[in-house]
C-alpha cells in the first residue's frame, strides 16, 4: 500500500486504524475501543486499557531475547567518553532507580522534574518515572532558575533529578546552584532531590534533602512495572506560549505509545535493531519522542549525542558518529546543518568518513531553508526529509512517509499530513480557502493518539488557547497553505512566538523581563531574521522619563536580566533604545510592522497607524544593531 491508500484508510475507519497500530504494544488491558468522545471538543485515546510505558521500551525486549542488543549509544564528545548500554543493562539501572524513588515515596502519578545534561542518566530517569506511573517533567539545562522555578510551582513534583553540571563549549553549567536557586524562589518545595555527580563539576549535596543518584540506589529492591490506565499522563512538557507563563503539555500513556512505535518504520524507515539518532536535547520535544521513547519502544539503538554540530571538535562530528555507529536515519534541526555549512561550506570534511549506513536526513524544528536542504543532500547524497510538528503533537503532522512510500521531495514543503491528521488551511472566519491561499493551519478534531489532550492543570487555557478560535478544530498557531497536490507549507506563526536555532521562546516572556528593569517605561520584543538561527529576539526598550544612564548601560542589564531570567538559550543580546514604539490609534504595538522593518521588507502602512514617523525612528534605531538595512 501506498501513502494515499493508507491516508485514505485511516480516513474511512479512524478507530479501525489506530487499534491496528495497537497491536504492536503489550498491555495488561488491551483496548476494545480506540477513541472515547464522551467530553468533545476533549478527547481521549485508549482510555479502556492498562499498560506500562517502561515495560514497553525496555523490559519487554529483555523478554524476547534481545537483551543484549544495545539500548543506548552515549557519544559525548566534549567529555571525550563513549558508552554502550545494552536493554539489559538499561533494565537493571532502571528498575534499580525505580526501586530508589519508591523507596523514597514517589508513587504512581505523583511529579518527578528532571534537569539533567544529555547523558544517558537522563533517559533511564525518564523511564524511572515511566515504570512507576510517575508522571515527569523534563527541564532544558539552558533554562535559568526562575523558569525552573516556574515549573516546580506548576507540576509540584515530589522530587527532582539533576545532574551536578551540563558542559557546554568551553564552559561547564553547574546546575546544582540554579536548582537550588530555582527551590528556593518555588513556593512548592519538593521532598528530595537525586543528583548525578560529574567529575566536570561536583556539587555540594545538602543534608537530608539531597541524595546521591548511585548511594540512593544501594541497597534497594528493583521495583516491577506499575500499570496505569491509558489516559494516564506519561510525562508534562512545558513549551513556549504568548505568555511568560509556560504551557505544560501533557502526553497521555497509551496514545503516546501506539502512535511513536508506528512513526519509526511509517516515517522513519527503521525496523528493531536498526541505529536511529536525533541530536536534540531530552528537553525538547523531540528528545522525548525520538532520543528516549520511539526508538526504545520501537527496539532501536538511540544514540545520545553530547555536543554540538561544530567545535566539539569540529564540523566533522556528525559524521563521524554516523559512521561508527552505523546510523541509519538521522534527525535533527536546519539550524544545526546552517551551522556546518557555515563552518565547512564545500563540505570538505564529510569526505574523511563513509557514511553510506545512512538512508535519509530528517529536518524539524522550524522552517527548513532551500539553501540548507540543497546543500545536505549535495554532501550528505541521501534524502532529505523536512517534517513539521509541535510540542502539542509529539510527534508528526506532515512528513514524507519514507517506510510507506517516500514521496517526491518538494523543497519548502515538510510534504503531506500523517494519518490521523485531517489539516485545514482556514480564512479568518474560519472558512476554508482554496488550493495555494495563505491561511491558519488547523486540524479537524479530534487529533490522533500521543497528542495533548490538555494542558496541565490548565484545561481552560488549553480550550482557549486551540479550541476557541475555530471550532471543531485544533489552532496549531502556524499559518501556511496547501497546494493543488496537497503538500503543506508552514510560512509563519501566527502568535508571539518564535523560533531560535530550532528553539521555541515566548517574545511575551522576554517582554515581562525587560518591563521589570526599574528604567523600561515600555517594551516590545520581536523575532528578526538570523542566517545561523533562523531568527533571534530583539527587544525595544523606551525608559521612563528623567532617565539618564547611557543606553548601552540599559541594554547591556536587560540582556543579563533576560540571560538570568530565562536563561541563555533565549540569545537575548540585540537591544534598541528608542523615544516610542509605533502603535495602532487604540494602543496596540505594531510588533509585525517592526519585524518587516528589521528584516527588510516591504509592508503596507497599516491604516490604523497612530504616528507612521514613528516607523522612521525605529528604522534608525535598528541600523547600528544591523538590522532594517533592505
Ligand atoms: N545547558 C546550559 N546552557 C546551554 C545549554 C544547556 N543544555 N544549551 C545551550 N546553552 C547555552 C549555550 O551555551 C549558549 O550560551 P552562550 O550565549 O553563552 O553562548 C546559549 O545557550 C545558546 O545556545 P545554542 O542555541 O545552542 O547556540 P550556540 O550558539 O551555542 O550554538 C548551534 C549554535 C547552531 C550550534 C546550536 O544552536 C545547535 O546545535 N542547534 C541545534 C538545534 C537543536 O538541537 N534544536 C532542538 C530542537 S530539534
Ligand atoms: P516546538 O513545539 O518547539 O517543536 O515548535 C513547534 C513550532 O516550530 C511549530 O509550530 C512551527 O512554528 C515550528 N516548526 C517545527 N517544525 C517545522 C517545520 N518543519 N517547518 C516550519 N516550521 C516548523
Amino acid at each position: 500500500m501506498g501513502y494515499a491508500e493508507v491516508y485514505a484508510g485511516w480516513q474511512k475507519d479512524p478507530e479501525g486504524f489506530w487499534l491496528e497500530q495497537a497491536k504492536a504494544i503489550d498491555w495488561v488491558t488491551p483496548p476494545v475501543k480506540a477513541l472515547d468522545d464522551s467530553a468533545a471538543p476533549l478527547y481521549h485515546w485508549f482510555a479502556d486499557t492498562e499498560v506500562n510505558t517502561c515495560y514497553n521500551a525496555v523490559d519487554r525486549h529483555v523478554a524476547a531475547g534481545r537483551g543484549e542488543q544495545a539500548a543506548i549509544i552515549y557519544d559525548s564528545p566534549v567529555t571525550e567518553t563513549k558508552r554502550t548500554i545494552t536493554y539489559a543493562q538499561l533494565l537493571d539501572n532502571v528498575a534499580s532507580l525505580a526501586g530508589a524513588l519508591r523507596a523514597k515515596g514517589v508513587e504512581k502519578g505523583d511529579r518527578v522534574i528532571i534537569y539533567m545534561p544529555m547523558v544517558p542518566e537522563a533517559l533511564m530517569a525518564m523511564l524511572a518515572c515511566a515504570r512507576l506511573g510517575a508522571v515527569h517533567s523534563v527541564v532544558f539545562g539552558g533554562f535559568a532558575a526562575h523558569e525552573l522555578a516556574v515549573r516546580i510551582n506548576d507540576a509540584t513534583p515530589k522530587a527532582i533529578i539533576a545532574g551536578s553540571c551540563g558542559i557546554e563549549p568551553g564552559r561547564v553549567v553547574k546546575y546544582k546552584p540554579l536548582l537550588d536557586a530555582a527551590i528556593a524562589e518555588a513556593t512548592h518545595k519538593p521532598d528530595f532531590c537525586v543528583i548525578l555527580q560529574r567529575d566536570e563539576g561536583r556539587a555540594d549535596l545538602i543534608p537530608g534533602r539531597d541524595h546521591d543518584w548511585h548511594e540512593v540506589q544501594q541497597g534497594v529492591t528493583p521495583t516491577e512495572c506499575v500499570p496505569v490506565a491509558g489516559d494516564h499522563p506519561a510525562y508534562i512538557l512545558y513549551t513556549s506560549g504568548t505568555t511568560g507563563a509556560p504551557k505544560g503539555v501533557v502526553r497521555a500513556t497509551a496514545g503516546h505509545l501506539v502512535a511513536l512505535n508506528w512513526t519509526m518504520k511509517a516515517i522513519y524507515n527503521v525496523d528493531p535493531g536498526d541505529v536511529f539518532w536525533a541530536a536534540s536535547d531530552v528537553g525538547w520535544v523531540v528528545g522525548h519522542s525520538y532520543i528516549c521513547y520511539a526508538p526504545l519502544i520501537h527496539g532501536n539503538t538511540t544514540v545520545v549525542f553530547e555536543g554540538k554540530p561544530i567545535g566539539t571538535p569540529d564540523a566533522g562530528t556528525f559524521w563521524r558518529v554516523i559512521e561508527e555507529h552505523n546510523v541509519r536515519s538521522f534527525f535533527t534541526a536546519p539550524t544545526a546543518f546552517r551551522a556546518i555549512k557555515r563552518e565547512d561550506p564545500k563540505g570538505e570534511m564529510i569526505k574523511h568518513y563513509d557514511i553510506s549506513c545512512l538512508r535519509a536526513l530528517y529536518l524539524a524544528g522550524e522552517r527548513a531553508d532551500p539553501d540548507t536542504i540543497l546543500w545536505a543532500q549535495n554532501v550528505m547524497k541521501v534524502p532529505v526529509y523536512d517534517h513539521w510538528w509541535q510540542t502539542e503533537t509529539g510527534w508528526t503532522i506532515a512528513g514524507n512517509p519514507a517506510g510507506i512510500e517516500a514521496l517526491p521531495v518538494k523543497i519548502g514543503s515538510p510534504t503531506v499530513p500523517m494519518p490521523g491528521y485531517d489539516v485545514r488551511i482556514l480564512d479568518e472566519a474560519g472558512h476554508p480557502v482554496a488550493p495555494g491561499t495563505l491561511g491558519a493551519i488547523a486540524v479537524k478534531l479530534p487529533l490522533p493518539p500521543g497528542t495533548l489532550p490538555t494542558l496541565w492543570n490548565a484545561e481552560d487555557r488549553f480550550r482557549k488557547s486551540y479550541l476557541t478560535t475555530f471550532p471543531g478544530y485544533y489552532e496549531t498557531g502556524d499559518a501556511g497553505m496547501i497546494d493543488a497536490d496537497g503538500y503543506l507549507y508552514i510560512m509563519a506563526r501566527t502568535d508571539d512566538v518564535i523560533n531560535v536555532a530550532g528553539h521555541r521562546l515566548s517574545t511575551g516572556a522576554m517582554e515581562e523581563v525587560l518591563a521589570n528593569h526599574p528604567d523600561v517605561g515600555e517594551c516590545a520584543v520581536i523575532g528578526v531574521a538570523d542566517e545561523l538561527k533562523g531568527q533571534l529576539p530583539l527587544g525595544f526598550v523606551c525608559l521612563n522619563k528623567g532617565c539618564n544612564k547611557p543606553h548601552e548601560e540599559i541594554a547591556k542589564e536587560v540582556i543579563t536580566a533576560v540571560r538570568d531570567t530565562i536563561g541563555p538559550v533565549a540569545a537575548f543580546k540585540l537591544v534598541a533604545v528608542v523615544d516610542r514604539l509605533p502603535k495602532t490609534r487604540s494602543g496596540k504595538i505594531l510588533r509585525a510592522t517592526m519585524c518587516k522593518i528589521a528584516d527588510g521588507q516591504d509592508f503596507k502602512m497599516p491604516a490604523t497607524i497612530d504616528d507612521p514617523a514613528i516607523l522612521d525612528e525605529i528604522r534608525a534605531a535598528l541600523q547600528p544593531l544591523g538590522y532594517a538595512r533592505g
